[in-house]
């Protein structure tokens, strides 16, 4: 259901969000801004924020921020539209009706019809499980050692022998082509419609929002394949969803553990660790890891400790590096899966290998060291060569540093002779226009390697300025007045914070103050999240008049400076010193006064 931007608006700003976050969280009036223990990470003093004035949240310890409707979404876990019907039926406004076209409308009934019929199919499977037909599903499982509560918050069923799933939904009223665009029945000439799954236990497959989308099966047995899973269907796509993200997205260790499979996650999970995920009969793809990266920034992964887990871990390393994830590896020697280690060693000592997770691209250098034979002087010496290669390319000079240090203590290269090779490595493979060049070894980490790193570098070095700007307007719309006539929307660095900036002075400019509604205009919680994080940046309390005059100054100047530079940078060098003299000169113009 798609509802039109003024209806949201109303919606969201007849509901005070100082009354709704109320209902869950205990606020205290400090200052201008209510304060409470944050609802989405642990913590003992309060670090949430919520402004009656901005009608935003935002948490000084976690980064979770919003308005009204993104709260709801995150905190009941609810979707956009369920969050708008809630809202405005607790502010008695009417949702208008559906106003989708025809083609749209029939898409979401298909969806809506496969969601329910997986639904439906999950419930059987769940009940011949606890049937005496299920009774070999049941063996295998208390073989595993799953407990009646863990089977029962999996979902977990079984599917017997007889076309049976297929002749139960047709009695509900699903068509054989449904049953089939749904990937639970197959056709045959011979046959014709028969259960895809049979003799199998079964694993629903949830998305993040709790809805059936798919299944796993494993054979009772020894048949092939071991696990059988559904097609691809239109809702289930397997590169985007990962088993057990519907719990793990609540778990808030500040980290997630990748593994292999169902078994691994379901374990785990029983075991305490809810923080444990799957890509299912895929491998991991980049946009499995842009949806990890919306819940964390440190992935562990324990993936089985055979040649296959070992390669299975290296190509997911620079996937996760490419969204900014950093990796490390979970060890379980000697034992084979997670599943296996828990039985044996117990939580507690599982808790210790990921404490000791070893990082990735320590990691990555104990697999390259197989490939030489270090016990002769010229296999060492390949091998510390081709070490500091890859040392050579990352790029923070510190991160360099620290590597290159840790690397010549755990392998006894005397530091200084380590240091010099990664940087005569470095210049090796220096390219005219200042970049490293790949070096055919190490390209495709290398590649990816380098491109977060320095986009994340500009881009905190300049928004960290525009957000303070940013902030003291939306704490004070006064100020706004006073910074006006030395920058505009145009001066702040592109992307989120140039949108937020327009947006506010827009507002400003026709006398129409609401912050809270450019959150609702953007669509994915991440951006939400950092549109709220723009305009509540922590800043100093207690500043005099001319204190506060001094810094708006200072943060002027710095976005002009940035602004200008950004301008400057096409021209060639004579054009550009000229330029870069009248800045300054302009610049120094620059004064504040509230
Ligand atoms: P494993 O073969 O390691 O499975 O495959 P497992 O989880 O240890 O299985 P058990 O303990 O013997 O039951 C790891 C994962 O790869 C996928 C499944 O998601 C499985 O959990 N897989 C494996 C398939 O999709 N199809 C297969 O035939 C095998
Ligand atoms: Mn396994």
């Amino acid at each position: 259901m798609y509802y039109p931007e003024e209806v949201v608006e109303e919606v969201r700003s007849r509901n005070d969000i100082v009354d709704v976050i109320g209902q869950y969280v205990h606020l205290t009036k400090k200052g201008a801004n209510y304060f409470g223990l944050c609802p989405f990470h642990n913590e003992k003093s309060p670090s949430f924020s919520v402004s009656a004035s901005k009608q935003m949240y935002y948490c000084f310890g976690c980064g979770a921020g919003g308005n009204v409707v993104s709260f709801l979404m995150n905190y009941e876990n609810m979707s956009f539209q369920e969050a708008i019907k809630v809202l405005a039926d607790r502010a008695g406004i009417e949702l208008p009706e559906e106003s989708m076209s025809e083609e749209a409308k029939k898409k979401a009934g298909e969806r809506a019809r496969l969601l329910a019929l997986n639904k439906d199919a999950a419930a059987f499977y769940y009940k011949m499980l606890r049937s005496p037909d299920g009774q070999i599903g049941m063996d295998y499982f208390r073989k595993r050692k799953l407990q009646k509560e863990t089977l029962h918050s999996f979902g977990l069923g079984y599917a017997g022998k007889n076309s049976a799933v297929c002749r139960y939904l047709k009695e509900k009223g699903y068509s054989d082509q449904e049953i089939i665009k749904a990937g639970l029945a197959r056709v045959d000439e011979k046959r014709g419609m028969t259960d895809r799954f049979w003799n199998r236990v079964m694993f629903p497959i949830m998305d993040v929002n709790n809805r059936v989308i798919g299944f796993g099966g494993r054979v009772m047995g020894d048949g092939e394949p071991k696990y059988l899973n559904s097609p691809e269907t239109p809702v289930f796509d397997k590169g985007r969803n990962l088993y057990g993200l519907n719990v793990a997205k609540k778990s808030r260790k500040g980290y997630m553990i990748a593994c292999e499979g169902y078994m691994d996650v379901i374990s785990m999970h029983q075991a305490g660790f809810t923080e444990a995920v799957a890509s299912l009969g895929t491998a991991f793809t980049e946009n499995h890891a842009r949806v990890l990266k919306k819940y964390t920034d440190d992935v562990r992964l324990t993936y089985d400790s055979d040649n296959a887990g070992v390669k299975a871990a290296m190509r997911a390393i620079p996937i996760l590096k490419k969204v900014g994830i950093s990796t490390s590896i979970i060890h379980l020697e000697p034992y084979k899966d997670p599943d296996e280690f828990i039985k044996n060693l117990g939580p507690q000592e599982f808790q210790k290998r990921i404490d000791n997770a070893e990082d990735s691209l320590l990691f990555e250098l104990h697999v390259m060291r197989r490939n030489y034979d270090i016990g002769k002087p010229d296999g060492r010496t390949k091998f510390e060569q081709a070490m500091a290669r890859r040392l050579a390319l990352i790029e923070d000079e510190l991160e360099r540093a620290n590597y290159t240090e840790a690397v010549a203590t755990e392998y006894s290269i005397p530091s200084d002779v380590l240091k010099r090779a990664v940087e005569q490595a470095r210049v090796m493979s220096v390219s005219a226009d200042g970049h490293p060049v790949a070096d055919s070894a190490v390209n495709t980490v290398k590649t990816q390697e380098r491109r977060p790193d320095q986009k994340k570098k500009t881009e905190d070095g300049l928004t960290k300025a525009e957000k303070l700007l940013l902030t003291y307007i939306t704490d004070d719309p006064a100020v706004y007045k006073a910074v006006k006539p030395y920058v505009s929307a145009e001066d702040f660095s592109e992307g989120l914070s140039r949108m937020a900036a327009e947006n506010l002075f827009k507002q400003l400019e026709a006398d129409d103050f609401r912050p809270a509604a450019i959150i609702s205009m953007f669509d994915e919680p991440e951006q939400q999240k950092a549109v709220a994080e723009i305009f509540n940046t922590k800043l100093d309390e207690g500043l005099s008049v001319a204190e506060r005059e001094k810094a708006l100054t200072d943060l002027v100047i710095r976005i002009k400076r940035t602004s200008l530079g950004r301008m400057n940078s096409g021209a060639d060098l004579i054009e550009r010193m000229v330029q870069e003299k009248k800045i300054m000169e302009k610049l120094q113009t620059i004064r504040i006064s509230l």
